[in-house]
């Protein structure tokens, strides 16, 4: 089957994989000389692994608004309507496994040369991918709590199946145990991410808009300590145009593993 590559479609081409190589080689230089990397990670990194991510089209709040499903009001409200979207988001990362760009952040670990991974991500695929010290920013899914008697429990004492869980001593339905809008950031995970913001010398910013607050002021607390921002992403964002130092365009599960290997290159 003959297909048409025209000639100023095939420059193009050459051109963005020449700007993504150099990018990439830039970036390594970064990392190679940094002292206190960290890595902010959002659902971009996830697609890969098959979970939509919130914003880009055919995402998760294209379906559902978040202010209606995703709010802590909507779920005091009523709780069975946010279970509806919970038991879809479960469903969809249930049979995900970490990616390419998920193992490559676990080997810069590994390398010693990644501090952390702050990430907003509450799929579990940065720890299933050998990544050790997570900050999960917006809690985690594995975990369910009681807003009216505050006891908690793991989903695994439930059973899995769409039945909604209720609370053992109160029978109040529980809530997963994710930061829904409106709620505030736990607080270990917000002194600790702002902590290593605050002494990083290099950030990986990796498949976030960047529009949720306050996690999306984390690269500005590490450019405040004068660190480099490195941005991994489809597109720009409200970063790029601001504080990010170098963009690697292209898919995490490609772009990161390649920087990785740039790196244990320079290394050698
Ligand atoms: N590689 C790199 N980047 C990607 C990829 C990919 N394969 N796929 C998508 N992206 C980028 C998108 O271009 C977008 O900029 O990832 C970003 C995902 O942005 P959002 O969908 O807004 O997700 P996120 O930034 O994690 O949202 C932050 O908002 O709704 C809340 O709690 C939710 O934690 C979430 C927070």
């Amino acid at each position: 089957m003959y297909c048409a590559v025209y000639p100023e479609q095939f420059g193009l081409y050459v051109r963005f994989a020449i700007v993504m190589e150099e990018n990439i080689k830039r970036a390594a230089e970064i990392i190679r000389k940094s002292k206190h990397l960290i890595a902010l990670t959002g659902a971009g990194i996830s697609v890969e692994s098959g979970i939509p991510d919130f914003r880009s089209s055919g995402g998760l709040w294209e379906k559902y608004d978040p202010m209606v499903y995703a709010h802590i009001d909507s779920f005091r409200r009523s709780p069975e309507m946010v279970w509806e979207m919970i038991f879809e988001m479960v469903a969809m990362t249930k049979q995900a496994k970490p990616n390419p760009a998920h193992h490559a952040l676990a080997e810069l670990e590994k390398m010693g040369l990644l501090k952390a991974v702050i990430t907003q991500n509450i799929d579990n695929l940065h720890q299933e991918a050998g990544s050790v010290n997570v900050i999960e920013y917006h809690g985690n899914a594995h975990v369910l709590e009681c807003l009216r008697c505050s006891a908690k429990y793991s989903v695994d004492e439930y059973p899995n199946d769409g039945t909604i869980p209720k609370c053992r001593s109160c029978n109040e339905i529980l809530k997963p145990g994710v930061v829904f809008f409106g709620e505030v950031i736990p607080g270990d995970a917000l002194m600790e991410s702002q902590m290593l913001a605050g002494s990083s010398d290099a950030i990986l910013v990796v498949g976030t808009s960047a529009v949720v607050y306050p996690a999306s002021n984390i690269p500005f607390i590490a450019k405040q300590n004068r660190g480099s921002v490195i941005e991994m992403n489809l597109e720009h964002t409200g970063l790029t145009g601001s504080i990010t130092d170098v963009f690697i365009e292209g898919s995490a599960g490609i772009t990161l593993p390649k920087l990785v290997e740039e790196v244990r290159a320079l290394l050698q």
